[in-house]
């Protein structure tokens, strides 16, 4: 079969042409939409779920700004707690930019209609999150601004209904197969597919922006909806950029034991702590100052280590619990109804009376694809400059600017998207007064598109899709997971090269057009297979401890030999490297120093 004769022959797919292709609706991607909205840009967002359902709506706890509402804080303070959390692997610059502009962004989210917890005398309510300290390291500052348990949900919707006001033209539920490339590399837009009919269109675009989330579904227990399958990071792959710091995955300390939801960390802050077996508040051994508010590496190590030395709680003594019992039950219903919601509805358990039990669940993609500080993705040239790969630009959770490092604070991922998707935004519109006409479609590049998407109308027997991503899954929680060696990495680089070949034995049974979830459950294992072969390569390479990359054969930070960024090729599976940006705008740097808590 011929693509020439059947329906994904080029000429007969409609192709539509706007200024600006946002490929993700969440956070990041809204907010860049309402900015090239605001002065009339034609954009054009595609998502593969309802806008509203995009995975910002799950963010519980809160975004970051030194507004100083509880405590004294202002945005040095927030840029220093953001630096030592990264493990000293954020880059500077762009830190700095993200704390600075912080209080600004909340407070325009708050004109825009985000409906934030009040304080008594009506400011935006702030809580204490983890690795948040006053005045460069002193007292537990109260930083993250809150809308109950429901933050990122408040957001989202915010950001949705100001794109419908600026006239954001939505594809609601249509699949991003892959970005369309000129011959020269300058990225053209991208082939998209309805998943309601399978019609295939090709969208033109003089800019593409991805903002389509992280990759948590490489792991089998994480806290991520079933959307993040690292579609845009593996589209970045097969464009030929690499992605950067692959090896640093969140593991937040408190999923819900064995099934992975989250229980926001905005529980501690409000006074909750864990507990081992013994009723002992273990914390207090590993983090003596900031105790259960410890950046999220180090409480996950350490409910690790207390399980593995058999003071876990349950019959199994594989988890341990966060008691908030002891708050005032009316903090509880008013500030956390959703965890209560969430452990009454999956543990039937009511948090104002009992124990939720937890364990590290998969969470955040802190590598990505790499961009400077306006969002423009960059690729590394000869003599270690970089350069913009023209017309593509990427925010959020799929991108790596870098502002998280080795280790994300709680509250800056929503900080992230607004400051990001904000800049792209502003960069993008300033992009398009100079670019005014699209450039010629490559109808090669989207050749090769479409054979890729062909490839799944082929019949045959094997292994299904389903299996094979719960091999990928299983294969990453114990190949790479917490605590990591070189002999248990190499099995698992060995593993995922062996499920990556595996995949040319996988069919499918459906090759009907209508809502054929099977083919994007297809397309998207292919998506997730690039993001773990990227990320147990890179944590294979890297011989040393660095925030969440915890190397049982290389304890120590090695700042001597490994202060740099990881750059992953799909070409190959090389890997380079690239230096940390350690100058700031305007501030003095701050230098690596022992990380205590
Ligand atoms: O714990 C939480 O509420 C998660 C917040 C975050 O990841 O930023």
């Amino acid at each position: 079969m011929t693509l020439s004769k059947n329906r994904l022959a080029i000429d007969k797919l409609e192709r539509r042409k706007f200024d600006t292709l946002v490929i993700g609706a969440g956070g990041g991607g809204l907010r860049a939409a309402m900015q090239m909205g605001r002065v009339n840009a034609d954009v054009a967002v595609v998502s593969k779920v309802f806008p509203t359902r995009s995975h910002t709506v799950a963010a519980q706890g809160g975004i970051n700004a030194a507004l100083a509402n509880v405590v004294p804080d202002n945005w040095h303070w927030h840029m220093y707690d953001t630096i030592k959390g990264s493990d000293y692997l954020g880059d500077q610059d762009a830190i700095e930019y993200m704390c600075r502009a912080a209080s600004r962004l909340v407070i325009e989210l708050e004109h825009a209609g985000v409906p934030f917890s009040r304080l008594e005398d009506g400011s935006i309510y702030q809580r204490p999150f983890g690795g948040q300290s006053q005045n460069l390291g002193g007292e537990q500052a109260a930083r993250t601004c809150a809308a109950a348990d429901r933050t990122g949900h408040a957001i989202l919707h915010t950001l949705y209904q100001q794109n419908i006001h600026v006239k954001t033209h939505f594809f609601d539920e249509y699949f991003a197969l892959d970005l369309i490339k000129s011959e020269e590399g300058d990225i053209l837009g991208a082939v998209i597919m309805s998943i309601a009919t399978g019609e295939v269109l090709i969208i033109e675009a003089k800019t593409t922006l991805l903002a389509t989330g992280g990759a948590g579904q490489i792991f089998r227990t994480n806290t991520n909806a079933m959307i993040n399958t690292g579609d845009g990071l593996a589209m970045a792959l097969r464009a030929g950029i690499p992605l950067q710091d692959m090896e640093f995955f969140q593991f937040h300390p408190t999923g819900i034991a064995g099934k992975g939801m989250l229980i926001s960390e905005g529980v501690r802050g409000e006074g909750g702590y864990l507990v081992n077996s013994e009723g002992e508040r273990f914390m207090e051994r590993y983090a003596p100052n900031a105790k259960d508010l410890a950046s999220r590496d180090v409480v996950s190590r350490a409910i690790f280590m207390e399980v593995q030395e058999g003071r876990g709680c349950g019959p199994n003594k594989d988890h341990v619990l966060l008691k908030l019992d002891h708050l005032d039950a009316d903090v509880i219903r008013k500030r956390l109804p959703g965890i209560r919601d969430m452990s009454m509805t999956f543990m039937n358990i009511d948090p104002i009376e009992a124990p939720i039990p937890v364990y590290p669940t998969a969470h955040y993609t802190m590598g990505g694809i790499p961009t400077n500080r306006h969002g423009q993705v960059v690729v590394p040239m000869k003599h270690g400059a970089e350069e913009p790969v023209p017309g593509l630009y990427a925010v959020g959770e799929c991108a790596c600017v870098s502002v998280h490092g080795a280790n994300r604070l709680g509250g800056n991922s929503l900080l992230d998207i607004v400051v990001f998707g904000r800049a792209a935004g502003s960069h993008i519109a300033e992009y398009l007064k100079e670019n005014r006409y699209h450039r010629p479609l490559n109808k090669e590049s989207v050749e090769q598109i479409l054979k890729r998407l062909e490839r799944w109308d082929q019949s045959g027997d094997g292994e299904t899709v389903d299996s094979l991503r719960i091999r990928l899954q299983q294969t990453m929680e114990k190949y790479c997971g917490v605590f990591r060696t070189d002999e248990i990495l190499k099995e698992g680089v060995d593993k995922i090269s062996k499920i990556a070949a595996d995949l040319d034995g996988v069919y499918l049974k459906d090759h009907s057009q209508v809502f054929n979830t099977a083919r994007i459950e297809a397309l998207e294992l292919e998506n997730l297979i690039e993001n773990a072969l990227a990320t147990v390569i890179s944590a294979q390479a890297r011989t040393e401890s660095r925030g969440a990359h915890s190397r049982i054969d290389y304890p120590e930070r090695d700042d001597e030999h490994w202060l740099k960024h990881t750059l992953y090729f799909k070409a190959g599976r090389k890997l380079d490297y690239k230096p940390v940006r350690m100058k700031p705008l305007t501030v003095d740097s701050f230098p690596p120093k022992p990380r205590v808590y």
